[in-house]
């Protein structure tokens, strides 16, 4: 039982394989949150100071001990309104007016299994893989009751937070901030790991000093973004990927947010991450339950690489679902790069016939089949097949790639609407707009209104009949703006501050409605490439199109930085025609592959216009990915190099029972006279011996791990490489 219970301490301990967390209640009923980190099989409340520092509030009852305040201790889940001034977790008005929330505890549950949470996405565990512990609080002089929420996976070193707020009384209260979670650090001086970027240069990892004062990374676009990602580690000043201790947490979440580190006039440090509550507020009627999306966190002891095995696990494992998560992806072809709105059935039958003799198993329509759709200005909304481009429909395009001995994907932006739209003119009052007010174009774009119901259903239609119409195994889901002018015509005007909220549990209901209809088809996340890059989106596609750069230089950083927190398998990536279409940047067709199969791995350009050598290339790089796809998705990731400061990438693939291991990389400059680079393996059994492809020389993994190897002598730019090892 990894969560254990001593009544007469009034501790909670949680224990995971490598990790413990404290929680004590106090004699005055307060939630103190005594110790995360590395086992430590004691009571560590011997480690909360008392300091009794001016300008801290005391709670009352504990009179004249003005050392006791709850500004100065470690705290489950901080209270706004009272004495602690840090960062709160939970901010509520009350029907009188007032602010002031004091939470305590009046109990808990401990119970098989993993908790799920209505209408949004979580992790899931069987019974015997997992266990939820319940703290439930109530404000001192209210009836606000909160029940904190832990659910714990001991293999992956896992804990989940969420919280549930219930209104126990008569009177409706107003939420103005529900975090998941708090995870106050009294010691250490930390360094704060978020991952930063913008369209097509997401998640590029940024590591800053956690200096006093407050820390934000967060989203006000209605999605958790290309510039800011709902993750973040803060990792001690000397952590390395191999040492050193660092702490990670991932919000299952697509919507706006906001992560807080403060570090306090004390030296600690507390993270909080949830619903940003600068776009939110809730109504909570008498008898009603607000649920907050969850956040994962987990603690290693042994730098960057062990937490990112953690994260890789769970999301992998507990939040992907479905027929394609742990089964092999289809190597897909995506017509995007090769034609954009340009194509007939003929254009895109070729590049498929094409692909096909490749050993590519999908062709992917990709934008421009539908509506009035030939640049994208307009159309979007109007789900049916522009026959000016593809005559007849859908089947005779679907029954010609399938004849190749294909399967067949399909593109849709499903919340989107253009002005110049039949929608759009019969239903005026479905996109998002404040009336009296012109609304934000992006990308001549407007948004649906999630929020309502009857755009719900026709969206659920209209995706319903054309995955009905014809035989079609995949889905690319793409959403290419952010959202502002929050207005809803469904919503009253008092309650407005909902609406943000209210369209992810709109988009939410209509993802797993559809995933559950149509089980057997392989969606596909997408916002512009990777700005709704999440673990709530991955629920739902356990795939994400990462980046719209597809240059190969610039992706080793992108997936470099993605790799942190998301596993090889979420990350879609293809390789595209040179000089790349973003940067004008030439790689070699190899380093295209070696980097487009750290993920789902496609291709996205016209096969038919490669030479024959390049093409029997192609053709052994599918047969290729094949052999490796099981080890490159299901086995463990490491990065061996930091591609944002090193000369060059390398990245390593570790089947789990430690018997195979696959290196890839390119070395970006090659320099004369110069030394060959160094890397060393991780991953591997140090008591194995392995034999390199490359020389068929053995080595044992003591000598691959501790010593290295050296990387091959390189010609030209970005250069790639790939060292294969197997048990001997
Ligand atoms: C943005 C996506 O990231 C691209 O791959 C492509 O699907 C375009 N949208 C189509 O409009």
């Amino acid at each position: 039982m990894p969560i254990k219970a001593n009544k007469n301490a009034n501790t909670i301990r949680i224990l995971t394989n490598n990790t413990e967390y404290q929680i004590k209640v106090d004699k005055f009923g307060i939630l103190k949150h005594v110790w995360y980190g590395r086992p430590v099989w004691d009571d560590m409340d011997h480690l909360l100071d008392y300091p009794g520092i001016g300008f801290a509030g005391n709670i009352h009852e504990s009179g004249d001990r003005r050392e006791y305040s709850p500004d100065t201790l470690p705290q489950e889940y901080g209270c706004s309104g009272g004495a602690d001034y840090r960062v709160p977790s939970i901010s509520v008005v009350f029907e009188d007016g007032s602010r002031t929330v004091d939470l305590r505890y009046i109990g808990y549950t401990i119970e098989k299994g993993k908790y799920s949470i209505p209408g949004l996405p979580a992790v899931y565990a069987s019974d015997d893989d997992a266990e939820t512990l319940e703290i439930y609080l109530q404000d001192i002089a209210s009836e606000l009751v909160v029940r904190l929420r832990y659910g714990v996976l001991p293999q992956y070193d896992v804990i989940t937070r969420s919280a549930v707020i219930s209104n126990k009384g008569s009177e409706p209260i107003r939420l103005e901030n529900a975090m998941s979670f708090c995870l106050d650090i009294p010691f250490g001086e930390w360094d704060r790991m978020t991952f930063v970027g913008r369209h097509a240069m997401e998640r590029v990892p940024d590591r800053q000093p956690v200096d006093p004062g407050i820390h934000e990374s967060s989203s006000a676009r209605g999605a958790s973004s290309h510039q800011q990602n709902p993750s973040v580690i803060l990792c001690s000043k000397d952590c390395t990927e191999t040492s050193g201790e660092c702490y990670g947490a991932a919000l299952v979440y697509s919507g706006s947010f906001k992560t807080q580190v403060e570090r306090d006039q004390l030296g600690g440090t507390r993270l909080t991450m949830g619903i940003n509550p600068d776009l939110f507020s809730w109504e909570l009627g008498a008898g009603e339950d607000f649920y907050t999306p969850e956040a994962i966190i987990t603690y290693s002891g042994e730098g960057f690489d062990r937490l990112s095995q953690n994260f890789h696990g769970v999301i992998r494992n507990n939040v992907c679902r479905g027929k394609y998560k742990l089964a092999p992806r289809p190597i897909l072809i995506n017509n995007w790069e090769a034609t954009y709105f340009n194509f007939d059935e003929e254009k895109l039958a070729a590049i498929a016939k094409q692909a096909s003799k490749l050993g590519v198993d999908l062709f992917v329509m990709d934008d421009g089949w539908f509506g009035k759709r030939s640049s994208d200005t307009s159309g979007l909304g109007d789900w049916t097949v522009n026959e000016s481009k593809l005559k007849g429909g859908l089947k005779p395009l679907v029954d010609r790639v399938k004849s190749f001995g294909m399967k067949f994907g399909i593109w849709f932006e499903p919340e989107m609407i253009s002005e110049d739209s039949d929608l759009f003119r019969a239903h005026p009052d479905w996109a998002i707009a404040v009336p009296g007010r012109a609304p934000v174009l992006s990308r001549s774009q407007l948004l649906l209104d999630l929020t309502r119901a009857d755009v719900r259903e026709y969206l659920y239609g209209a995706i319903s009949d054309i995955l009905n119409s014809a035989d079609i195994s995949y889905v690319k889901w793409d959403f290419n703006r952010s959202i502002c002018d929050w207005y809803s015509h469904g919503i009253p005007k008092e309650r407005m501050g909902e609406m943000p909220h209210r369209y992810m549990l709109g988009l939410y209901e209509l993802l797993e409605r559809l995933t559950h209809d149509f089980p057997d088809v392989l969606f596909e996340g997408c916002s512009g490439g990777g700005g709704r890059f999440d673990a709530g989106m991955l629920y739902y596609t356990p795939q994400i199109w990462c980046s719209d750069d597809t240059d190969a230089y610039e992706r080793t950083k992108i997936q470099y930085g993605t790799s942190f927190i998301y596993p090889v398998s979420a990350v879609g990536s293809h390789v595209s025609a040179v000089p790349n279409h973003q940067t004008g940047r030439v790689t070699p067709l190899e380093a295209r592959a070696v980097t487009a199969m750290a993920g789902s791995f496609g291709y996205e350009l016209d096969l038919g216009k490669l030479s024959d050598a390049e093409k029997a290339a192609v053709k052994e790089q599918t047969a290729r990915f094949r052999r490796y796809d099981d080890l490159i998705h299901n086995g463990s990731y490491h990065r061996l190099s930091d591609p944002t400061a090193d000369k060059f990438a390398a990245w390593e693939y570790v089947s789990f029972d430690r018997t195979e291991a696959l290196v890839h990389g390119m070395v970006f400059r090659t320099e004369p006279s110069a030394m060959r680079y160094r890397i060393r393996l991780r991953g591997l059994d140090p008591e194995k011996l392995y034999r390199f492809d490359t020389d068929g020389k053995i080595y044992s993994g003591t000598a691959l791990m501790n010593g290295g190897i050296l990387l091959p002598r390189t010609w030209g730019d970005y250069a790639p490489f790939e060292l294969h090892f197997t048990e001997f």
